[in-house]
């Protein structure tokens, strides 16, 4: 079956919704790497091709666990990951991007997956004492060599996409973006429209908030780094709950739950915005594929944003020190 409609990043054809691997292995407490297997191979047959992970996921368990899933199916999926944060979990973040760092990274990479190439390899986080120059240098050599296919930055801002995209093309960028995360609208989406650059929102879910699943960190695991997520703060949770409670509303009048809402309000960005909901479950991820077929008027899209202004999200969507390696 393959009724998941297909949308471009830059020259990569993918399908219009991908899935996030990380909650698999990284984030949100303990998994079962049978049941993200099961998963994974659920999407492929439900028509997602699109699979997002990272070398920083669980130090390397998301890809080798990707690796798994996708084997024998490799000609059916477009594999996007990640490098450069260099610290182990746990540690201080260290950010890097110089040329022989790219060149082990994407070698490991390789290594986990079980394949000889990626198709989507984005830097994670832009390295600041680094010219762009020498990181998207190092990257285009990949591509020269065959490692890799199509190029992308996450969190990267206006100028460093420019300067990037001078050095190679770039497919995506791939940046937080859901009703309650809006940052990039205003100068960074029209710059990757401008450049032909594809948009992957991560978060589209809002980590899960926006689902109405979370009304209070209780239930979530002692790992779980939502509990140190601004949005998920005493005081912060219960006024951002407000926003779910009006989503729910609007989602009941329309016969989709809260989070397919949200979803396909951020699949209506435009048809070069490719989301990355991310989930372990079979029944969420076909929950969140039908969000594809929720067609919503410049009215409905007007009611959802007005259930989200800015100023009624409570808290920052990372800590002071997460926001510090974000490109602006
Ligand atoms: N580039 C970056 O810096 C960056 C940062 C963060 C994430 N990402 C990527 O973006 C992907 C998605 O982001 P995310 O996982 O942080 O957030 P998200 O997609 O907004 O939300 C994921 C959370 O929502 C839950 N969920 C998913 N569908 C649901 C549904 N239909 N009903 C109820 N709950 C549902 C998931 O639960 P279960 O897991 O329990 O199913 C998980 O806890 C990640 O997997 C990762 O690949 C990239």
């Amino acid at each position: 079956m393959n009724d998941v409609p297909t949308r471009h990043l830059g020259s990569l054809a993918v399908s219009a919704q991908g899935l996030g691997c990380m909650g698999m292995s990284h984030g949100y407490g303990a998994s079962d790497d049978t049941q993200s297997i099961a998963t994974v191979r659920h999407a492929l047959d439900l028509g997602v091709t699109l699979l997002d992970t990272a070398d920083f996921y669980g130090a390397g368990h998301n890809e080798e666990l990707l690796g798994r899933a996708v084997a024998g199916r490799r000609d059916e999926v477009v594999l996007a990951t990640k490098f450069g944060f260099a610290n182990r979990l746990g540690e201080p973040t260290r950010v890097r991007g110089d040329a022989a760092y790219v060149r082990q990274a994407c070698e490991a990479s390789l290594r986990r997956l079980g394949v000889d190439h990626i198709d989507l390899y984005y830097q994670h986080r832009v390295d600041p004492q680094v010219p762009i120059e020498e990181t998207v240098g190092a990257m285009a050599e990949l591509v020269r060599a065959g490692k890799v296919r199509h190029l992308g930055l996450s969190e990267a801002g206006e100028q460093t996409l420019r300067r990037a995209h001078a050095v190679h093309p770039i497919a995506a960028l791939q940046s937080e973006w859901s009703l309650w995360t809006r940052d990039l609208e205003a100068e960074i989406a029209p710059v990757c429209r401008e450049l032909g650059i594809g948009l992957v929102p991560f978060s589209p879910l809002g980590r899960g908030f926006l689902t109405g699943r979370y009304s209070s960190v209780e239930g979530l695991a002692e790992t779980d780094v939502r509990r140190s997520q601004p949005r998920f703060a005493d005081g912060n949770l219960e006024r951002n709950l407000s926003i779910v409670e009006k989503l729910n509303e609007l989602a009941e009048a329309k016969k989709v739950t809260a989070g397919q809402l949200a979803l396909a309000w951020v699949q209506h960005r435009g048809q070069d915005v490719v989301p990355i909901p991310g989930t372990r479950r079979q029944r969420y991820l076909e929950e969140n594929l039908a969000a594809l077929t929720v067609e919503l008027s410049a009215d409905d899209l007007a009611a959802i944003e007005a259930a989200a202004p800015a100023e009624q999200v409570a808290g920052t969507r990372y800590d002071a020190t997460s926001l510090t390696f974000v490109d602006n």
